[in-house]
């Protein structure tokens, strides 16, 4: 239903290429809007031209992240009601990586890292040995799950001062992965892995103040997992000093 008494004042980011600057649109108040519809709105009315990224609409995928009002969200999962401030939007892209065009950022720097992180798996079977049993009440398992649920969004990414600060600094999501596959007993890389994350921009450049866990709309906790890192990292040091 689309309420026409009402309008939102919207300022996006557009970037054709270097020239980048705020534009405002006016687009209609509408019941139950997320900040996607607003940006699609404005993309199939106004202007065209203006990219942008989003695949499922329903928070699955991870691709459509933005910053709204200067603080980093899913936009297709969050409300107009929960975010604007007096009928006004301020939309960006992702803070901590470099812009394509528009909102669209290049993801490239967020996934190198989880390889730099080696938040891969590594198998220690192959395909012809049976398959490992895992039990649902299984510590390790239990602490994986806690990490699990990642859908790569880099909103915590965004929302990492350290990051912002150091651009070596693995960050959030990747530290993450690899916390849950420390946890993951069928893994054969686990030596490889404790020192990638501790290495110069690994683990203990986190400052433990949560911004990604505040922001991560999945509800994790990668200051929990990072916490994690650091006492494995240093256990492994001791263990290579006797
Ligand atoms: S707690 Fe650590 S990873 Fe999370 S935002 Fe802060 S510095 Fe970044
Ligand atoms: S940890 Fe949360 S915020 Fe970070 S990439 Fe994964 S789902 Fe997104
Ligand atoms: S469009 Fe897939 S998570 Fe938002």
């Amino acid at each position: 239903m689309v309420d026409t008494e009402t309008f939102l004042d919207v300022s996006i980011w557009r970037d054709q290429g270097g020239d980048g600057h705020f534009e405002t649109y006016q687009v209609p108040r509408l019941a139950n809007q997320t900040i996607l519809d607003v940006v699609s709105w404005v993309q199939q009315h106004i202007d065209p031209t203006l990219s942008y990224r989003f695949a499922c609409r329903v928070g699955m995928c991870g691709s459509c992240a933005m910053m709204v009002n200067g603080e980093p969200r899913w936009t297709c999962r969050t409300h107009v009601k929960k975010v604007v401030v007096e009928d006004c939007l301020e939309i960006a892209p992702l803070r901590n990586l470099p812009v394509i065009k528009d909102l669209v950022v290049d993801m490239d720097p967020f996934f190198d890292k989880w390889v730099a992180a080696n938040a891969v798996f590594e198998p220690s079977r192959t395909r012809d040995d049976p398959m490992a049993p895992i039990t649902p009440d299984d510590p390790m398992r239990i602490v994986a799950d806690g990490a699990i649920e990642c859908i790569n969004c880099a909103v915590c990414y965004a929302a990492c001062d350290v990051v912002a600060a150091n651009p070596e600094y693995l960050g959030p999501a990747a530290l993450n992965r690899s916390w849950s596959l420390v946890n993951d007993s069928r893994d054969a890389g686990q030596a490889q892995r404790l020192h990638a994350v501790s290495a110069g921009g690994g683990c203990h450049n986190c400052h433990s103040q949560q911004s990604c866990a505040k922001f991560c709309p999945n509800e994790l906790n990668p200051t929990l997992s990072i916490s994690g890192l650091k006492r494995a990292t240093l256990k492994s040091l001791l263990r290579w000093d006797r």
